[in-house]
């Protein structure tokens, strides 16, 4: 059995309900997070836009301060659609660096190798597929600063103590010196938050409703995704966003021979979406061993591009 079948299996058997976000994006899931990023309630991939393309001169003379090489390394790079602003302006500015996307998906690579060629030819790129850190093992051990971005508030979708492994994971396999930039959605109006999760043209219950259409799909489920509703709740004591699929009905479903029993208006755990504050994000830079160089933030402070020093 794989990965994502036990996964499945595991988290429906549990109380309460849970599926992982790690899983919504399939195929169908990339595009419908593609058309999530471009709309207009989900604010966060405009805010980091905004800060990256202010930001470029800094970040350039942090990266490659006395035009020394580094390696530019990005965990979970999909269309880098926010990365060219830094890819083009490092490039005119002829900054001697090398671009490293990293993704688990082979798949994902490939088209944004090929698109980069196509788009930026002058471009030194060479993407590796594996796990974060393992990639990270796998760099050859140069002089080379390393740069890692974790951009889109991809933190978020961790909890407290899942980022505060992670970035003490990731501390461990850089070199004294490297950086990291790191992206979080900050603290707002919770009625802002809440749309991003809730956006009006339903796009966001489509990304929650598909990780249904993929179990039926890769595991022979039989859910009826017209019984489950989309419901995000915002904290703003926690500064958690958790997304829930909420079953409308009493019923069953099907997976690979077992059974799942559904009361109505029982809830499954789906995704959380952390916002954080910015003593908090000290704090988690403290607790990985980091040093905090700067932080950027967009003119409506609404998400702060962090940089970190090994
Ligand atoms: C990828 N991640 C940072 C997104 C977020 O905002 O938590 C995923 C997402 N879920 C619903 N909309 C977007």
């Amino acid at each position: 059995m794989n990965q994502f079948a036990k996964d499945v299996l595991d988290g429906l058997s549990a109380t309460p309900k849970r599926l992982s976000s790690k899983y919504f994006y399939d195929e169908i899931g990339d595009k419908l997070f593609q058309r999530i990023m471009s709309l207009d309630d989900y604010y966060l991939t405009r805010s980091e836009y905004e800060i990256l393309s202010n930001s470029k001169s800094q970040l350039l003379k942090i990266f490659g301060a006395q035009k020394t090489p580094f390696n530019l390394i990005e965990f979970g790079a999909g269309d880098g659609y926010k990365t060219k602003v830094l890819l083009k302006h490092f490039l005119a500015q002829n900054a001697d660096f090398k671009y490293i996307p990293i993704d688990i998906s082979g798949n994902v690579l490939d088209i944004l190798e090929t698109a980069l060629k196509k788009e930026l030819p002058d471009l030194k790129v060479k993407g590796i597929q594996n796990e974060y850190f393992k990639a990270l093992d796998q760099l050859d051990k140069s002089n080379e600063r390393n740069v890692v971005l974790f951009l889109g508030s991809n933190i978020g979708n961790f909890t407290g103590d899942q980022a505060t492994t992670f970035l003490q994971g990731l501390y461990d396999s850089l070199k004294q010196g490297d950086i990291l930039l790191i992206g979080f959605d900050l603290k707002k109006d919770p009625n802002v938050i809440l749309k991003a999760y809730n956006d009006r043209e339903g796009v966001t219950r489509d990304f929650n409703l598909n990780l249904l259409n993929r179990i039926n799909n890769e595991l022979g489920g039989n859910f009826n995704i017209d019984k489950f509703k989309h419901h995000p709740i915002y904290n703003p004591l926690t500064g958690t966003t958790t997304s829930f699929l909420v079953s409308t009905e009493e019923q069953t479903v099907e997976i690979m021979d077992k059974t799942f029993y559904f009361d109505a208006w029982e809830a499954v755990h789906m995704e959380i979406s952390q916002k954080y504050d910015l003593k908090a994000i000290v704090n988690l830079a403290k607790e990985a061993g980091f040093k905090v160089l700067n932080n950027f933030y967009d003119e409506k402070k609404y998400f702060v591009d962090a940089v970190w020093q090994k």
